[in-house]
């Protein structure tokens, strides 16, 4: 958080700190004549008014944030070299932004949307950085398709809105799609708030351990304030009378001293095991069945200090998933590794070269070394030392010491399709999940999926996407086959 600054003590000032006179009436060259150009308060006043805002982010746009401590509560030292997770009951101070992610900033909380999930552990060796969801898929799996993907989330080019024509055209095209889009259109697809929603790290991650032995894992994030969600009635109804729901929910619980809480687990997988488990485990999806790799309870996350300016801290805050600390590193996946390029290209372009160097961004419990300088913004915290290494003065050095393991490799380069494990189709958990559903939350499951759908101008992308539910469970694929029929009667 930045130093606060009293704005209290003295008369108003320029930005260069000359005393304001008159801070209601600009001045004229006479009464009821013309502004002069001389009127250097109204000129900065309106010029850097037309400068408040960065660029938005191009998904993930509305989001708040609050600070919190992450407890570690097992030894998990066979699995990772973490600093910060190496002794239970050692705590590692965090930054957590919870979003949407189709609206752009002026939209509504309350809305059907994955909620993002960006969590900064400031630990001693460096920043560590969960960029998830609170969904443990995503709707493809290859970073190359995100931009395609996204384009049809938001406004079309000529209509100026969402469109349903886009929406399940690309999803019908991209079967794959058919698992999270089961998962975001039943119960849990409108949180009732950002405390009633679990977290996941979504992606498969690399911990080693001292001996430099690897293991694939999974974070989850179990509130511990219980799963609620709105119905897609309630939700309407909301976003209508406050948009900023979720953000005011965090806000006032936190100012209430009623502090959220998520148990923090871990699926862990031998490194060995992973060419053979049934399903690809890098690729994003898949989840790992509990029964194949139960979850593990390493931790305890509690939010309890909101940020005091929004701007700075939330609108301005940076995460990214190449943000590693020794003993974690990434998985092949192939969402994944865009992902690691993704986001530090999106801060320097909507932050600034300097993003890291902001209060909420930057390691709070170490120091960023290194020999890079300058920018805009830069505020020259380097004073006169050395800007290159090796030097001779004293300057960082290399460890030699490499954040990860190496991965084992083999074949050509080339456009592969993500390989399928023995259990794989792009059906096969969609289906898994329907039937998991209650009888009451498949009737609303089909009722939402059909209420949309039915808003699809051509009958081909209707039948096709139907037809990918029904490869997923024919019970499902007739149900809102019906559905869908009956609402365009
Ligand atoms: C290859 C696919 C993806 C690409 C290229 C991508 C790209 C981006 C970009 C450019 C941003 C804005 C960053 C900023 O301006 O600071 C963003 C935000 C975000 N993305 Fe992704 N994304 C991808 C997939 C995912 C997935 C799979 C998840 C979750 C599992 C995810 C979670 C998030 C979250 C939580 C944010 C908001 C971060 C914040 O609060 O600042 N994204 N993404």
């Amino acid at each position: 958080m930045s130093e606060q600054f009293d704005n209290t003590a003295g008369p108003l000032t320029t930005e260069s700190g000359a005393p304001i006179s008159n801070n209601n009436q600009s001045e004229a060259a006479g009464v009821g004549g013309p502004l002069l150009i001389q009127d250097q308060v109204l000129l900065e006043k309106l010029a850097h008014f037309n400068r408040e805002r960065i660029p938005e982010r191009v998904v993930h746009a509305r989001g708040a944030g609050a600070y919190g401590t992450f407890t570690v509560t097992a030894d998990v030292t066979k699995y990772t070299k973490a600093k910060f997770l190496s002794q239970v009951g050692k705590e590692t101070e965090t930054f957590l932004r919870f979003s949407t992610v189709a609206d752009s900033l002026g939209g509504a909380d309350a809305r059907r949307d994955p909620r993002g999930w960006a969590l900064k552990f400031y630990t001693e060796e460096g920043n560590y950085d969960l960029v998830g969801n609170n969904t443990p898929v995503f709707f493809i799996r290859d970073a190359i398709k995100f931009p395609d993907f996204i384009h049809t989330q938001k406004r079309d080019p000529y209509t100026g809105s969402q469109e349903a024509d886009n929406v399940w055209d690309f999803w019908s095209l991209s079967p794959e799609s058919t698992h999270q889009v089961t998962w975001l259109f039943g119960d849990r697809g409108i949180p009732a708030s950002y405390r009633h929603m679990d977290g996941f790290g979504s992606h498969t991650f690399q911990w080693v351990n001292e001996a430099g032995e690897q293991f694939w894992v999974k974070y989850h994030f179990k509130t511990d304030q219980g799963i609620k969600n709105l119905t897609q009635d309630e939700a309407n109804k909301l976003a209508g009378e406050d948009p900023d729901s979720h953000q005011r929910d965090l806000r006032e619980s936190i100012e209430r001293g009623d502090f959220p809480t998520w148990t923090v687990q871990v699926q862990i997988m031998p490194a060995a095991e992973a060419a053979n488990y049934r399903y690809n485990p890098f690729d994003l999806t898949k989840v790992w069945l509990n029964e194949d790799y139960p979850r593990i309870t390493i931790g305890k996350l509690e939010l309890n200090r909101n940020p005091q300016n929004i701007f700075a801290e939330v609108e301005q805050s940076i995460f990214s998933p190449a943000h590693f600390v020794p003993g974690i590193g990434p998985s092949p996946d192939k969402m994944l590794q865009g992902r690691l390029f993704a986001y530090g290209d999106a801060h320097r372009y909507r932050v600034g070269i300097n993003a890291d160097h902001l209060p909420v961004n930057r390691p709070h419990a170490t120091e960023a070394r290194n020999g890079n300088r300058d920018g805009l913004g830069y505020d020259g915290r380097h004073g006169g030392q050395k800007n290159y290494e090796p030097n001779s003065f004293g300057g960082p050095y290399e460890t030699g010491q490499p954040l990860w393991a190496p991965l084992q490799l083999n074949g050509a380069t080339g456009e592969w399709e993500t390989p399928k494990h023995a259990e794989d189709d792009d059906y096969v958990q969609a289906g898994k999940l329907f039937r998991l559903m209650s009888e009451d939350e498949q009737d609303r499951l089909i009722a939402n999926l059909s209420g949309f759908i039915a808003k699809v101008s051509r009958d081909d992308i209707i039948e096709r996407a139907i037809a990918n539910f029904a490869k997923a469970d024919e019970t499902y694929g007739k149900r809102l086959a019906a559905a869908v029929a009956e609402l365009r009667k």
